[in-house]
């Protein structure tokens, strides 16, 4: 039933962005970007390092003026009906925005002041309690940990009881644990309160657990749109990895079978492709009865293995550049 329900509202548009493009002088930094997000749907943009996304996202939060082409936010135009645009919608900065000197409830207070928000101090404590910071609610933020600060702002984004959550790196340089705790108050306030969520993130895994839909975007472009299941799915199935002496004899025996997609044999062992590997290893195994196999594994497709298809680049590389990105925001904020 719950699900039907939010199937329902993903037919009502609550974000349309149509041949989106925003330049910093000759940078194409949005390069023709259109996609729309439905009411009560968790959005995901999934890109490296000045892949465009912040910048999207400070359009839609009527920070950049666009270059060319329409952004509605909730029925709004993000560059005539800025007001209405800020009202609908909480947003998480990627850098922080916390007024370290204040505590949590003085830093909550300022942004219902702001909103010109009366009785504010019980939604605050609500919030506080949502994020299970109401114990520390007259701390200062100073003493508080990453996790604790991210938390926080998330609880602030919501004051104003938006429509609409804009995450900008939610879970950045934060460790594991904490990482898993904010996804779900993400999920939960996506469930429970029915908000519409749009993240950026680098990290597959977050973009995977979290979002209905992911967007690929790569220099300005959005490269790939869809589901998480749909995306891995283009990527032809799981893949058998065969090792063997007599690989090219493997090969021989599958090539030109239909249902399966083998890929050329490699030194020592062939990569299968193919929709349900994991129940037909068995299948294909029978099929090479005669040829010595040295192991068989199964790799079932990941939304890394999806972004790198895409864009050739490897995790790894992109984790080094966002660490190096941390630590110089790091030096920044010390200085
Ligand atoms: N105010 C600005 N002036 C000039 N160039 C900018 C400005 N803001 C962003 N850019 C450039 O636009 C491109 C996109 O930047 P953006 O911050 O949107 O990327 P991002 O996908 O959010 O990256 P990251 O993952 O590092 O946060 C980058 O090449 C960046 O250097
Ligand atoms: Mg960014």
């Amino acid at each position: 039933m719950q699900k039907d329900l939010k199937q329902q509202d993903l037919n009502m548009e609550l974000i349309k962005v149509q041949q989106l493009v925003k330049k910093f002088d000759e940078l194409v930094a949005v390069d023709d970007v259109s996609f729309s997000i439905g009411q009560g749907e968790v959005f995901g943009f999934l890109g490296p390092n000045g892949a465009g996304k912040t910048t999207t996202l400070s359009i839609l939060s009527t920070l950049l003026k666009p270059t060319s082409g329409k952004a509605y936010v909730n029925g709004y135009d993000v560059e005539n009906q800025k007001s209405q645009v800020r009202k609908s919608i909480g947003v998480v900065f990627q850098d922080p925005t916390l007024d370290e000197e204040l505590t949590a409830r003085e830093n909550m207070d300022i942004h219902g002041r702001l909103y010109g928000m009366r009785n504010r101090r019980e939604k605050i404590d609500e919030l506080l309690k949502l994020v299970e910071l109401e114990n520390r609610k007259n701390q200062l933020v100073k003493q508080f940990s990453g996790g604790m600060k991210r938390r926080l702002e998330i609880a602030r984004g919501l004051l104003h009881e938006p429509q609409i959550l804009f995450l900008d790196e939610p879970t950045l340089g934060l460790d594991p644990q904490t990482r898993n705790h904010l996804w779900d108050y993400i999920r939960e306030l996506n469930r429970r309160k029915g908000v519409t969520i749009i993240l950026t993130t680098h990290y597959m895994d977050e973009a995977e657990k979290l979002s209905d839909r992911v967007a690929i975007i790569d220099h300005g472009k959005i490269i790939a749109m869809d589901t998480p299941k749909a995306l891995k799915e283009q990527l032809g199935g799981s893949l058998i990895r065969i090792e063997s002496p007599q690989s090219n004899k493997i090969y021989e025996k599958l090539d030109g079978l239909t249902w399966l997609n083998t890929k050329n044999p490699h030194n020592g062992y062939v990569d299968v492709t193919l929709k349900n590997a994991e129940q037909r290893v068995a299948e294909v195994i029978k099929l090479l009865n005669d040829v010595p196999i040295e192991s068989v594994s199964l790799q079932i497709p990941t939304l890394e293995d999806v972004f790198l298809s895409y864009t050739g680049k490897t995790i790894r590389e992109q984790e080094a550049t966002a660490k190096d990105r941390i630590r110089q925001r790091q030096k920044a904020s010390r200085r």
